[in-house]
């Protein structure tokens, strides 16, 4: 790259401070698969033979093959995962592989590369997000009636089942998995052909080198083709929404593991030891996940930050687009892994969950929904419950143990039937519009979940 135009060699702190191989080199397979869809229409616009072609196909499966065993010896002189490929196959093919990059600049090819990784990454996380939502929703199934409180503000409001809680789970990951099929289609547009900057006078045919890697449509704008980064943010801002979820769920489970709730225990094999305290078993998995959260906003908000004062088309700046790429898929990638793992093992305590949901507090809501049922207007209904449950929580008895004379001494439309009111089962059985947690309901959407996934 060098040869030509530079009279010095590369100042080495240079060279170490600009190289991309100890990073990107994770890209070999799309850079392959890309080199040799270029090798094809470079046959067809002649200026590679046939055997020349077949000399780059095989050279470049064998370099494959190497790098795939750990054998191949990365250069970081040669900067990046691009320059080293090629700079090998030409050791060994001589000609041929000086002919492959006619046409083609690093600035389209890096493009293509990366259309490519995140295309087959979005992929993976999909099929990961659903695994984790058939680990979820086989929790759902199992534990769908178990009754427990649903909290708003983290005190206790209505009494909810842990079918709905977990299902809740799997809306917000179907959301998730939305987001990158997007973001794979914006990925999904081929960038090669558009070269440096401005294309080439060699002219191939895109629309044959799309359909062989895949793509449904070749880029418009050959300017914006190499400077376009907007579908790494997108899938950035993927996986932190889906971080963000796990990081919500994570500490849902750590606070509903503790003594104080202890509504679930985790499984030995995905908790930890403390150093110190023996007694101790800890929710690390949840907390890390929860932790890495914070790398998984830095490396979009990092991105983001880079490409804000780039000029249009190439800017070297772009190569910092791949630290934080490769860390979020990793890190995503992995936490998907270990949910998908640790929620089967999941211990349910159903009976800590029943006995907190007996308070019958839950029931205030349904108590003023009585009162507007006998005619009240509703707010004048939720202030006679406020008055009953100051006077139960003052004289420390549950509110389905204040006397009816008491009751009527707040409103004259309690009657006997008010009793009726203080049966959680009975109140999730009126909950039937749709999205509430009737069993009825419950279990109609875990059939739906099971047919989707
Ligand atoms: N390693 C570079 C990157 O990741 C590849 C493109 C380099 N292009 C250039 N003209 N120096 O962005």
């Amino acid at each position: 790259m060098r040869q030509g135009r530079f009279d010095e060699p590369a100042n080495e702190i240079a060279q170490l401070y600009s190289e991309s191989v100890s990073t990107d080199w994770r890209l070999y397979a799309h850079d392959i698969k890309g080199s040799l869809a270029h090798a094809a229409a470079l046959v067809a616009a002649g200026i590679l033979t046939k055997e020349e072609r077949e000399k780059i196909e095989a050279a470049l499966t064998v370099i494959e093959a190497e790098i795939k065993a750990g054998d191949f010896r990365w250069e970081r002189k040669l900067e990046d995962v691009h320059m080293n490929i090629e700079a090998a196959l030409t050791k060994r093919i001589g000609a041929a592989g000086a002919k492959l990059h006619t046409a083609r600049s690093r600035n389209d090819q890096v493009a293509l590369d990366l259309r490519l990784y995140v295309k087959a990454e979005a992929a993976e996380v999909c099929a990961r997000l659903r695994a984790l939502q058939r680990a979820l929703l086989s929790l759902a199934e199992r534990h769908q009636a178990v009754i427990l409180p649903g909290y708003t503000h983290l005190q206790r409001a209505q009494p909810i089942v842990l079918g709905h809680c977990f299902l809740a789970q799997i809306e917000a990951l179907e959301r998730d998995h939305g987001r990158l099929i997007d973001c794979a289609r914006r990925a999904d547009v081929l960038p090669l052909g558009a070269g440096a900057i401005a294309g080439s006078t060699i002219v191939l045919d895109r629309e044959s080198i799309a359909r062989d890697l895949g793509f449904s449509k070749v880029s418009q704008n050959s300017l914006d083709a190499v400077g376009d980064r907007d579908f790494v943010a997108e899938f950035l801002f993927g996986l932190a929404v889906i971080g963000m979820h796990l990081s919500r769920l994570s500490e849902e489970l750590i606070l509903w593991s503790t003594t104080e709730f202890g509504f679930i225990t985790f499984s030995d094999a995905f908790s930890t030891g403390s150093s110190l305290m023996p007694q101790k078993k800890n929710p690390d998995m949840a907390e890390l996940t929860r932790g890495k959260t914070g790398r998984l906003y830095g490396n979009l908000i990092a991105l983001l930050t880079t490409l804000k004062g780039l000029p249009s088309s190439y800017q070297r700046d772009l190569q910092e687009d791949k630290g934080p790429l490769f860390d979020s898929v990793t890190t995503i990638r992995d936490a998907l892994q270990v949910f998908a793992a640790m929620l089967p093992e999941l211990t349910i305590n159903t009976g800590r969950m029943e006995s907190a949901a007996a308070d019958p507090n839950l029931l205030a809501t349904d108590l003023a929904e009585y009162l507007v049922k006998k005619g009240m207007p509703f707010r004048e209904a939720h202030e006679a419950v406020g008055k009953l449950v100051a006077r139960s929580t003052a004289a420390k008895v549950g509110l389905n143990n204040v006397s009816l004379l008491e009751m009527q001494e707040i409103s004259k439309r309690f009657e006997e039937d008010v009793l009726k009111v203080f049966d959680v089962r009975g109140s999730l059985a009126k909950r039937t519009a749709p999205g509430a947690p009737s069993p009825e309901n419950v279990a109609a959407q875990i059939s739906r979940w099971k047919s989707l996934l």
